[in-house]
């Protein structure tokens, strides 16, 4: 057996977590900054951190049985909040994210077949087309500076747009991704109207997204009116999610999905689908840029093994590379919930209305389920590694409402940084450090610029 070389250990630099409570005011602007600097250093080694928000319970659960209980046996007690709400319904309409009930349930059960193991191989083919493109690109390109997390977003969303509605992403691309940067930069950070008024409610700053919203979602048509001139696939063939969609008829009134409501979706799984496996890619590249021994494993095994869109079962270091970047930069930081009625978490009693988070952010440093938390250590989830204790690893959550994209995520991320890195050596140009800043998503305090040396 080829012997591998120890590789250095590597511990990325995060930020440094309060020790004290933080104020009313700090806390609230650390929501619209940075919103992992919420929770104390005590929330990463003990059960629960309560605080108080003005006379409204908010609640962090660590434990396993109380994470079950929210998510898994109870959940119909537990709804998104009204700040999730105001601030994802401009980008996502009423798709699956935010849907509830019955209609949660039609959609869901509508749109998990296109997405199940079964289609991973057709959606690895439309992984691999696309991500060999960009790379032509990147390569036709300077070696340096090159802006990797540009680059990733732009892949993720035209992988998305290939994947779920047959579309490149040539045309509808740069306009999508700036008025995400748009929206990210102001409309997307809760302030604290947003907070404590109910959704019913507009704050001034619901008129403004109400505005985004309307030039968002005429994109997003669009897309759908583009998908909808071409021509419908015979019965019982589906190309791609739209298909199945367009195809999809309400069990009890027998309706079709409207052109809104086949809009609203749209918009939904191409934002959750790529912004998420976008930062995924973006962090795992920031690692492995930092330690080039885990590096060249990655490219050895890429190269051994080939990079086709049936090599994910055996990209097992590649894909332990993936798993480890999603706990340490887990995309969903947090999972949100709002009490509707009382209940009971472990020792902690719940009124109804009171705030309850489960943050993958803080159980994935969690010092009870992780030895040397904040090391990059890939060796964790290899094969021959015991699996993590339950519920310590969540960057897909989990229950009815688990992400419904999450093997794909898993098999699009794996392939294309198993393609990226059997091309070319990732470096650096500067060292000053990139820390995570958490709004809606995981993302980088900044873009900084590699080199790419084709190998
Ligand atoms: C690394 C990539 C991804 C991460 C970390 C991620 C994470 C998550 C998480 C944590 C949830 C549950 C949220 C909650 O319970 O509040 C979720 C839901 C969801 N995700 Fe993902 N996701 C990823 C990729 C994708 C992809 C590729 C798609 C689509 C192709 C997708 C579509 C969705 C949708 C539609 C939901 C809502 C499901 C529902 O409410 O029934 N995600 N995701």
């Amino acid at each position: 057996m080829d012997r591998v070389e120890p590789v250095p250990r590597f511990a990325p630099l995060s930020p440094t977590p309060p020790a004290a409570p933080l104020s009313f005011w700090a806390y609230l602007r650390a929501i619209r900054t940075n919103a992992v600097t919420i929770w104390t250093e005590r929330a990463y080694q003990e059960d629960a951190e309560r605080r108080d928000l003005l006379g409204r319970a908010t609640l962090l659960v660590n434990t396993p049985e109380a994470i079950h209980r929210v998510l898994v046996d109870n959940p119909g007690n537990y709804r998104r909040t009204p700040a999730s709400i105001r601030i994802l319904r401009p980008v996502v309409g009423n798709g699956l994210l935010l849907s509830e009930g019955e209609a949660w349930r039609h959609q869901r059960r509508t749109i998990a077949p296109a997405l199940a193991p079964r289609m991973l191989p057709l959606l690895a083919q439309h992984v691999v087309a696309t991500t060999a493109d960009h790379l032509d690109r990147l390569a036709a390109g300077p070696a340096a500076p090159v802006d990797l997390l540009a680059a990733v977003q732009m892949l993720a969303l035209d992988i998305a747009g290939r994947s779920m509605v047959s579309l490149d992403m040539a045309t509808f691309g740069p306009p999508m991704r700036a008025m995400i940067a748009e929206f990210a930069a102001d409309l997307s950070r809760p302030h604290l109207l947003d907070m404590v008024l109910p959704p019913g409610v507009p704050t001034w700053r619901d008129l403004r997204r109400a505005r985004f919203r309307a030039r968002w979602m005429r994109l997003i048509e669009q897309i759908v009116d583009t998908r909808l001139a071409r021509p419908e696939c015979p019965a019982g063939a589906s190309r791609d999610l739209f298909d199945l969609l367009r195809a999809a008829r309400d069990p009890e009134t027998g309706a079709a999905f409207d052109r809104i409501a086949l809009r609203d979706q749209v918009a939904t799984m191409i934002l959750a689908g790529h912004e998420t496996t976008a930062v995924t890619l973006f962090w795992a590249l920031v690692m492995l840029a930092a330690t080039p021994a885990e590096q060249a494993r990655v490219a050895a095994e890429a190269r051994a093994i080939g990079t086709d869109a049936t090599a994910v079962p055996r990209l097992v270091r590649t894909r332990a590379v993936v798993q480890e970047t999603l706990r340490l930069f887990p995309p969903a930081f947090v999972l949100v919930r709002q009490a509707i009625g009382p209940d009971r978490l472990g020792e902690q009693d719940v009124a109804a209305g009171s705030i309850v988070m489960i943050a993958p952010w803080v159980l994935h440093r969690h010092a009870r389920f992780w030895r040397d938390p904040a090391v990059f250590d890939p060796d964790r989830f290899m094969p021959d590694a015991p699996p993590p204790p339950r519920y310590a690893w969540l960057p897909f959550g989990t229950g009815p409402r688990v992400c419904v994209g999450a093997q794909f995520a898993l098999t699009e991320a794996t392939l294309a940084l198993a393609m990226l890195l059997a091309r070319f050596e990732v470096a650096r140009l500067d060292t000053e450090p990139v820390l995570p800043a958490a709004v809606v998503t995981l993302t980088p305090s900044r873009a900084p610029a590699f080199r790419l040396s084709p190998r």
